[in-house]
C-alpha cells in the first residue's frame, strides 16, 4: 500500500475524527478545541460503550466509523500513589488500548493518528530541560516505571506504523497537565489536583495546618489542558516526524510554591507542613519546548489564571468532579 504524504495546513473540518478518551481532562479538552476549531464530525465513545481493551469491539469500531482523523487520549490514568500500587494495570490496560487502537487504524489507514503519552517517559536524572532524545538513554522513576514503558511502546509503536505502513502518524508527550476534569480522588489524583482539594477542604474545616507528602523541593512544570488541546491540533496540521514532540510551558516551579499558590488562590491562610518521609518522586521535571515553540505554537494560560481557573471548575463540579 502507498505511504500517505503529509502536507502542513488545515485538516478537513468536516472528515470523521475520533477522540478516543473524550470524556476524560485531556480527551475533553481536545473535543473543545477541535469543536471551536470548526470540526464538525467529531466521534467519542465513552469505555462503557466502548471498552478499548476489547480488541475485536474496536476493530468492528474502525470499520464502521473510518475515522480519517485519530487523537489518542484514552488511557489508565493515575497519580504516584495509584501506579506505585497498581503498576501490572497501567502496564497491561494501556498497552491493550494503544495496541488495539493502533492496530485498528493501521487497518483503516487512519490519515493523521496523535498518540498521547507523559513526560514520566523521561529517565528519572534525565539532563534538564528535558530533550526529546534523551528518550531511553537511562533508568525510569521506579514508582511509575510500568506506565512509563506502556507509553514507550505506544511512541515505538507509532514510529514503527510511520516505517511499515507509510502512514504520517506523531507521538505529544504532554507535561503535568490541571484544569476542568481534572481527578480530585485522594487516591488517584496527581499533584496539583490533591493540592486544591487538600486546601479548599482545610478552608472549609477550619484547620489550621495541612501536610504535604515529600519535601516540597522537586520542581515540576504545569500546563492547563486548555493549552494542550490546542497543541495537540497544531502538532496534527503542522508536524510530521518520528520523533515525539514535548508539550508545556518550559517553565518550572517548586512543589513547595504550588501549595503556597494553590492555597492563596483557595482562601487557606493555615500553617503548611510536609512529611518527608513520603517519597518526593523525580526530582526536577522540566522538558525542552523548543521543537513544539519552534512550529510556531505557545501556551496561553499562566500559572495563577490557570490555577484559579482549576479551582473555579473543582468548587462548581465538586459533586460530579471524581472524588
Ligand atoms: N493528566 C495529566 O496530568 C496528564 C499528563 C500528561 C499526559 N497525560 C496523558 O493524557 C492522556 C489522557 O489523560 P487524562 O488525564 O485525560 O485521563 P482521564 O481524565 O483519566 O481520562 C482517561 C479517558 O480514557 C478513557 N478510558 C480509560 N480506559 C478505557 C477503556 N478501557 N476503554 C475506553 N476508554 C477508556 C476514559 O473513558 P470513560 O471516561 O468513558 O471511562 C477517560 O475518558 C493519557 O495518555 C495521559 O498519559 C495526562
Amino acid at each position: 500500500m502507498s505511504a500517505i504524504d503529509f502536507t502542513p495546513g488545515p485538516l478537513d473540518r468536516d472528515a470523521p475524527f475520533y477522540v478516543a478518551g473524550h470524556r476524560g481532562m485531556v480527551g475533553s479538552a481536545v473535543w473543545r478545541a477541535l469543536e471551536s476549531a470548526g470540526f464538525t464530525n467529531l466521534i467519542g465513545r465513552t469505555s462503557s460503550e466502548l471498552d478499548l481493551r476489547d480488541r475485536g469491539a474496536v476493530l468492528d469500531f474502525f470499520a464502521e466509523a473510518r475515522p480519517r482523523y485519530v487523537v489518542l487520549a484514552a488511557a489508565k490514568v493515575g497519580g504516584i500513589l495509584a501506579n506505585d500500587t497498581y503498576p501490572a494495570d497501567f502496564l497491561s490496560e494501556n498497552m491493550q488500548i494503544q495496541v488495539n487502537v493502533m492496530d485498528a487504524a493501521v487497518l483503516q489507514r487512519v490519515e493523521r493518528l496523535e498518540f498521547l503519552g507523559s513526560s514520566c517517559i523521561y529517565p528519572k536524572l534525565a539532563p534538564q530541560p528535558i530533550k526529546e532524545e534523551y528518550l531511553l538513554t537511562g533508568h525510569l522513576e521506579p514508582t511509575n516505571d510500568a506506565y512509563a514503558i506502556a507509553k514507550i511502546a505506544g511512541i515505538m509503536q507509532v514510529q514503527a506504523v510511520r516505517r511499515q505502513h507509510g502512514l504520517p502518524w506523531i507521538s505529544a508527550m504532554p507535561t503535568n497537565l490541571y484544569g476542568p476534569g481534572d481527578n480530585f480522588s485522594p487516591t488517584g489524583s496527581h499533584v496539583l489536583p490533591a493540592l486544591i482539594r487538600r486546601y479548599e477542604e482545610a478552608r472549609e474545616s477550619g484547620t489550621t495546618t495541612v501536610q504535604n507528602w515529600g519535601t516540597g523541593t522537586p520542581r515540576r512544570e504545569f500546563l492547563h489542558v486548555d493549552d494542550l488541546a490546542t497543541a495537540v491540533l497544531h502538532l496534527l496540521e503542522h508536524y510530521d516526524g518520528p520523533s515525539q514532540v514535548n508539550v508545556g510551558t518550559g517553565k518550572d516551579a517548586t512543589i513547595k510554591e504550588i501549595a503556597h499558590l494553590v492555597a492563596e488562590t483557595v482562601g487557606y491562610s493555615g500553617e503548611i507542613t510536609w512529611d518527608t518521609s513520603k517519597p518526593d518522586g523525580t526530582p526536577r521535571k522540566l522538558l525542552d519546548v523548543g521543537l513544539l515553540t519552534g512550529s510556531g505554537w505557545e501556551p496561553r494560560i499562566p500559572l495563577r489564571e490557570g490555577i484559579a481557573d482549576a479551582v473555579a471548575w473543582y468548587r462548581e463540579h465538586r459533586a460530579e468532579a471524581r472524588a
